[in-house]
């Protein structure tokens, strides 16, 4: 990982400007106080005009003044946008929707992950810029490809069904296995032969979910290896510079995905996605966020949201003055050891016209690119100081890839692991999101909806709970096996004896049922389901209220480990702050709840998402603007050293 000295910059696309323009830019770049550009990772039709002539001068040229003028480079790989020779030739390259129909030139990410022609020519197009570029110190690392599956995600065309089979085989070995592991007696479903198996075309009825969900496994499994296929040539003509990619998105296994093909995962950051949505839901933002440093501590923020941002049927609100300080500071709290702003300026022309950069089209001085000047000097001068920062929390939130894909394809329980981790975030009860239970460093674990749960896994929880761990799991766990059968065991299935209880009744609440949850002396609303419960070993700690159900459990404590049949929407999910409290010290819990703060070893920071000026509870000296403050101002950021 690069980490000499806090990245900053922008993302910048020498085509669409002249040569002129080029310079231009590149010197106000470096005055705006920036160090390092991402380029190219659209302009395949320019490198590649027609196959197998190879061009780069413009890149080059792009590069070698960013070198005259004290600039890092990040150059993507173009292969999110095929030029028109390539799709033309082989229109089994494209990508095909769930209705399947498949979609043409006139955008991007219009192919699909599996084709072999496709990753070939990828894997020619890569060798060429390595090769072109590996020479030149100043471009110190790569992203692969652009936003994989942000647009689109499963692809049903024929190569998909080609390496989809290929991917059976080698997971099934016989067919009469898989047919077991599917459990295709189900509605007639057995298949004589591997060749007769097809990604899940459309279908009148409901599909066989474990068909479903290995579909998502192997598209998955497809993307990673479309990247690795990339990954190994830039690794082996370029090992001096990083890899990287600017996820993450949805029906891939982002932990399999870093480890397979990155050196570390980066992210795009776009809060206004959630503030058009709500007053202060940026700071939703912060789910994702802790994704990311779940997956590598250290990493960068590709895209840094630095204007109105829209695609010609919306546009996003513009950030208010400070906000976009108020957000880089977001990314930097949560680990970006770098932040480049999309974009320099605004294209007068194409799909992306209404996404505003740092300057609008006529490139005149803003009221952003002096906020985003004062940021520079800012990360400039504490380079050292905000790439040292070292959170350590206590408390972990498990994410399961297998269980993500099962909640897309049983949808109708979803899983309320945001809405918990939301909920503790502005609570200010920091939580990390981890993907694995091996390293295990934690004081409290929170299970989130585990449906699909193995033995291993329950050892796993269970060896953490011996060592004095506490854990908390929640309805639906420990019900289903791998292959995404039920356990004919009585619900938690695997979990049964950890939490000491089991399931007497569920039910989906229908709209008509006014059921509560009395716990602790408050009364809670249970989501969509509920589970009363029948103790065993353990005690209960929260009844239902209502109906024949009133006075049953509904969320029971064996000893550390806590069962709770239910799910909590982002209001509702206190329950979770109440058992930490009673475990461990939550020390900013009852701030005002505009603020966030990140508590380091070394400092503090403090996040205002309101526009308010908010009194603090003690006065504080920011490092960033060498001032003491008694109250934060609205947007406002501060930066303190512990004594
Ligand atoms: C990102 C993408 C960029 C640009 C930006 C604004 O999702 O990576 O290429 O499209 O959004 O829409």
């Amino acid at each position: 990982m690069y980490n000499r000295k806090f990245l900053i910059g922008c993302c910048y696309y020498p085509e669409h400007w002249d040569d002129k323009d080029m310079k231009t830019d590149i010197k106000n770049i470096k005055k705006l106080g920036f160090n390092v550009i991402r380029i190219g990772e659209f302009s395949w039709s320019m490198y590649e005009k027609e196959e197998g002539k190879y061009d780069f001068s413009f890149l080059i040229k792009t590069v070698e003044y960013a070198r005259e003028n004290d600039l890092y480079v990040i150059i993507g790989t173009p292969t999110a946008a095929p030029p028109k020779w390539l799709t033309d030739k082989y229109p089994e390259v494209l990508y095909v929707d769930n209705n399947l129909n498949a979609q043409h030139h006139g955008s991007r990410q219009h192919h699909n992950h599996t084709s072999e022609i496709y990753i070939d020519y990828c894997k020619k197009i890569t060798w060429q810029m390595a090769n072109a570029f590996r020479g030149y110190d100043n471009v110190i690392g790569w992203q692969i490809d652009n936003e994989l599956n942000c647009h689109r995600s499963l692809s049903y065309s024929e190569a998909d069904n080609i390496a989809f089979r290929k991917w059976l085989k080698a997971k099934y070995t016989t067919i009469d296995n898989l047919n077991r592991c599917w459990g295709n007696r189900f509605w007639s479903l057995e298949f004589n032969d591997f060749e007769q198996i097809t990604c899940p075309y459309p279908t009148p009825a409901y599909k066989n979910p474990s068909w479903c969900v290995d579909f998502i496994e192997f598209s998955s499994d497809s993307v990673i290896g479309y990247a690795k296929a990339q990954y190994d040539i830039l690794k082996e003509l370029t090992p001096g510079k990083f890899i990287t990619h600017n996820g993450i998105f949805r029906n891939i296994d982002n932990k399999k995905f870093t480890e397979t093909a990155l050196d570390f995962m980066s992210f795009d950051s776009y809060p206004e996605f959630h503030e058009q949505h709500e007053l202060m839901g940026s700071r939703k933002l912060g789910y994702k966020l802790s994704k990311m440093r779940g997956l590598s501590d250290k990493f960068l923020i590709l895209e840094q949201q630095s204007g109105p941002g829209g695609q010609l049927d919306y546009l996003l609100p513009t950030p208010e003055p400070n906000q976009i300080r108020l957000w880089t500071y977001q990314s930097i709290a949560h680990g970006a050891v770098g932040v480049l702003y999309f974009r320099w300026r605004t294209a007068v022309y194409g799909a992306e016209q209404l996404w505003y950069g740092i300057y609008d089209y006529d490139g005149k001085e803003n009221y952003r690119s002096r906020e985003i000047r004062q940021i520079a000097t800012e990360l400039n001068r504490y380079s050292n100081t905000l790439l040292s920062l070292e959170a350590s929390n206590d408390i972990a939130i498990l994410s399961d890839f297998r269980n993500d894909c099962n909640n897309s394809v049983e949808s109708f329980a979803g899983n309320d692991a945001e809405d918990i981790y939301n909920y503790l975030n502005y609570r200010n009860i920091k939580c990390d999101i981890i993907f694995d239970l091996d390293r295990l460093n934690y004081r409290l674990l929170i299970v989130p909806h585990l449906t699909i749960a193995s033995e291993e896994t329950a050892q796993k929880i269970k060896k953490f709970a011996d060592n004095g761990g506490i854990v908390i799991i929640s309805a639906r766990s420990g019900t289903k096996n791998l292959n995404n059968h039920y356990y004919r065991t009585t619900a938690p299935g695997v979990f049964r004896e950890l939490v000491g209880a089991s399931v007497e009744w569920f039910t989906q609440i229908p709209k008509h049922l006014d059921q509560k949850i009395e716990f602790n002396g408050k009364i809670l609303e249970p989501k969509r389901y509920f589970e009363v419960l029948k103790t065993d070993s353990a005690e209960p700690i929260a009844v239902y209220t209502d109906k024949f159900c009133k006075g049953m459990p509904a969320f029971v404590k064996n000893g550390n480990v806590y069962y709770l049949g239910t799910y909590f929407d982002e209001t509702n999910a206190c329950v979770y702050e109440d058992i930490i409290k009673q475990h461990l010290d939550v020390q900013f819990a009852d701030l005002d709840k505009r603020i966030e703060v990140f508590n380091y070893k070394t400092h503090t920071m403090l996040l205002n998402y309101s526009e308010a000026k908010i009194e603090l509870p003690y006065k504080m000296y920011d490092i960033l603007t060498d001032k003491t403050y008694t109250a934060i101002d609205g947007y406002g950021v501060i930066l303190c050293e512990k004594n």
